[in-house]
Formats: structure tokens, sequence, C-alpha cells
């Protein structure tokens, strides 16, 4: 069964990126050292927002923070969400939490305790491989659901009865790996074949602040929060990886029951933090900077890429490029090999699912300079 349960003890996979040690150190035996394009960790400044609000903060911080989040954050998602989506939520349908990932590797368990008849979570079969883990580490199945040819989620393809056993169903658009985006139309059906079938909808929308030339994505939100929970996170849209805070939007209901299960687990974003996040969020001028850069190392690279036989086959966003070689020659171990040699660290797609093993992953992260170095590489190695 893929992803599922094996019949022995629980046991620890590797950490997906610990997988590339040997690539790591052939590109960084190149002169000059590695270009690191295989995670998507920003490297541009944190906005002077976000530094000021920790720094004022912080000296103040000696009582315990809300677990739920501080009125001031809560209403600070409100506001961006009404202002870049149109969705308008109370403020008691937003619940903080330590950066995405924390939230999406500890939903499965939060679910199954109130619906222990259903053990199955549903997740893109070529996708960020966190959904899986948070699978297994509830002791749950995690089945990965199709994608068309265009990256989506092929929802028609769920045999009746992994519906039926299905707890949630992961989405993650603008997507990672592939960059592919979706429209309001297709949301609206993947939530109602979700809901026909009494599935929690969960959205992990990180990229949506970088969906491509229409700027910000659509979020599931946008078919009625019934039964639906957006995940936000301030990691890439305003560089605050470092911090650790995104959180929740949605369903009232599920939201309250997070809200005091997190409370009940002492999981909470520290003070200085969530007045960062704050400050963040009430501003989407950094957010526009950051855009252009994504969008700048995009161009460069997809054409100078293409230059050496490699092509984009993902999506329109705008923070990685989904590539595999134009003429199908190698798979992607032997074209992470190919830039590793050339000074370049991408991730091989098979990370991501199976699926997506003739594909590499290539973060645009990097500042332009060192991009442009990749490229500056590659024509010497191949001349
Ligand atoms: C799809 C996706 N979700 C979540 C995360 C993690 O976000 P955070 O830093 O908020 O934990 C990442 C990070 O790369 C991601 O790619």
């Amino acid at each position: 069964m893929p992803g599922g349960l094996g019949d022995g003890p629980f046991t620890l996979p590797p950490y997906p990126h610990d997988r590339l040690a040997a690539l790591r150190r052939l590109a960084d035996a190149v002169p000059g050292g590695m270009v690191d394009c295989s995670v998507g960790s920003p490297t541009d400044p944190m906005p002077a927002v976000a530094v000021e609000a920790f720094t004022r903060t912080a000296s103040r911080a000696v009582g315990y923070p809300p677990a739920v989040g501080t009125e001031e954050l809560r209403a600070a998602a409100c506001g961006w969400l009404a202002r870049r989506t149109g969705v308008r939520l109370d403020p008691d349908q937003v619940c903080a939490c330590v950066g995405a990932k924390e939230f999406i590797a500890s939903l499965p368990r939060a679910l199954h305790l109130r619906h222990p008849g259903r053990d199955t979570v549903l997740y893109p079969a070529v996708a960020y491989p966190t959904y899986e883990m948070g699978a297994r580490l509830a002791g749950l199945r995690a089945w990965p659901v199709p994608l068309d040819d265009r990256w989506h989620l092929d929802v028609s393809r769920v045999p009746a009865a992994e519906a039926e056993r299905a707890l949630l169903l992961w989405c993650n658009y603008p997507a990672n790996p592939t960059g592919a985006v979706i429209s309001e139309g297709q949301a609206a059906e993947v939530c109602d074949w979700a809901r026909r079938h009494g599935i929690v909808v969960a959205s992990d929308e990180c990229y949506i602040e970088f969906a491509g030339a229409a700027g910000t994505g659509v979020t599931m939100l946008s078919a009625g929060d019934a039964g639906v929970l957006a995940v936000h996170s301030l990691s890439k849209r305003s560089n605050l990886a470092g911090l650790r805070v995104g959180f929740v939007a949605g369903d009232a209901e599920l939201i309250e029951y997070l809200g005091a299960l997190r409370r009940h687990a002492g999981l909470m974003v520290p003070a200085p933090v969530q007045a960062a996040a704050a400050a963040v969020l009430d501003d989407d001028e950094h957010v526009a900077v950051q855009r252009a850069r994504y969008g700048e190392r995009r161009e460069l690279l997809l054409e100078g890429l293409a230059a050496h036989g490699l092509v984009h086959d993902g999506g329109p966003a705008w923070f990685y490029l989904w590539l595999r070689a134009a003429d199908g020659a190698d798979d992607g171990w032997e074209l992470a090999a190919r830039l590793a040699e050339a000074g370049t660290l991408v991730a091989p797609g098979d990370l991501y699912g199976v699926s997506g093993a003739d594909h590499v992953r290539l973060a645009l992260t990097q500042p332009t300079e060192r991009l442009r170095l990749v490229l500056d590489r590659l024509a010497t190695t191949c001349d």
C-alpha cells in the first residue's frame, strides 16, 4: 500500500533532504562553492516592519501568549485575507500555528481523535512530504491522490472505499514542487466532492502570494468555509521562516476545537513573533518587492536552463521550477547529478512522490547573482 502502515513497529524514514548528501559534496567541491537551490528556505531580508514589531515587543513578553493567537494577529490575518482574496472571516475563525509544517504534521492526529472511525489521509501524489508524514505520525494510512497532466488533484480517481475511510484531503496551490495553481471553479469542485464524502479539506496555501503574474492565488475558502481549513505561513510571504509562525483559518467549529487542543498541548507562538506576524500581514509592499525578485529569477532561469535542455514542466507560480530533460534522456537523480557537477544542488523529483521521478525541483530562493552563476557554470561545463 503506497505510504501506508507497515506490519512492524514504526520506524522513521530518512529525512528527505538527507538523501542529497553525496550530491551536496559534489556540488560543494566546485570552485566558488555550491549554489543551493534544493530547499525553499528564503535568503532575502526580513521586512523592516517585522524587525521593528519584534524588537518593540520583546522586552514586554514576560507572560504566556495566547495559543490561538493575539487579537492583533487574528485581526491582521482577517484583514489580509479580505484584502488579498476577498474572503471575509471572523477573527474567531483564525488560530495561530508555529509555522505551517508543525500544523500539517499534527492535524491528522487531532482530527482522528474526534473521528476514530476514519483512518486515511488523502494527499497529492506529488507533494510536500509532510502530508504523508503527518498521517504516519498519527498511525494512519496515507493515500496519494493521482494528479492530472497539469498537476491538479484528480479526485474522481479516488475509489469510493478510500473516500469513505478518509479523514482529510490535503490540497496545496500554488503547489510545491510543481508550481500548479487552481481556479475558483476547480476549488469549488474539490470542496464539493470532499463535502459529499464528509472529508475535511485542509488547504496548504503558504505560496498563495506567489501565484505568478496573477499575484495572489485562489484560496479554497473561496468555496465557503464549511469543512475547510486554509493553512497560511509567513515563512515564504514575508521571509520569516526563522521566526516560525503561520495561521489556520476557516470552519468555525473546527478552529475552535483545534485552538482548544493546541492550548492544552502548549503549542504557542512566542508573543514578539506574533507581533511581527501581525505587522507583516498589515503590509503588502514588502510582498510586492519579493514577488518581483522571484519573477525576475524565474524568467532568468527559464530561458537560461532551456538552452541547456532543461524545461519547466509545471504551473505558473513563482517559487519553484519543476524541470525535466527536454529529450527525456535523464531521470531526476541523473539530472540532479549533472547539475551538482556544475555546482548547483537541486532536489530530485522522487522526494515528492514516485510520479515526480523524471523531474527535479529548483527553488528560486537564492540571490539573483548566485543564479546567474548557475547559468555561467553550466555554459562553461557544457562548452
Ligand atoms: C508546501 C509547504 N507547506 C509548508 C511548508 C512549511 O512552512 P512553514 O515554514 O510555515 O512551516 C513548506 C516549506 O517549504 C512547504 O513547501
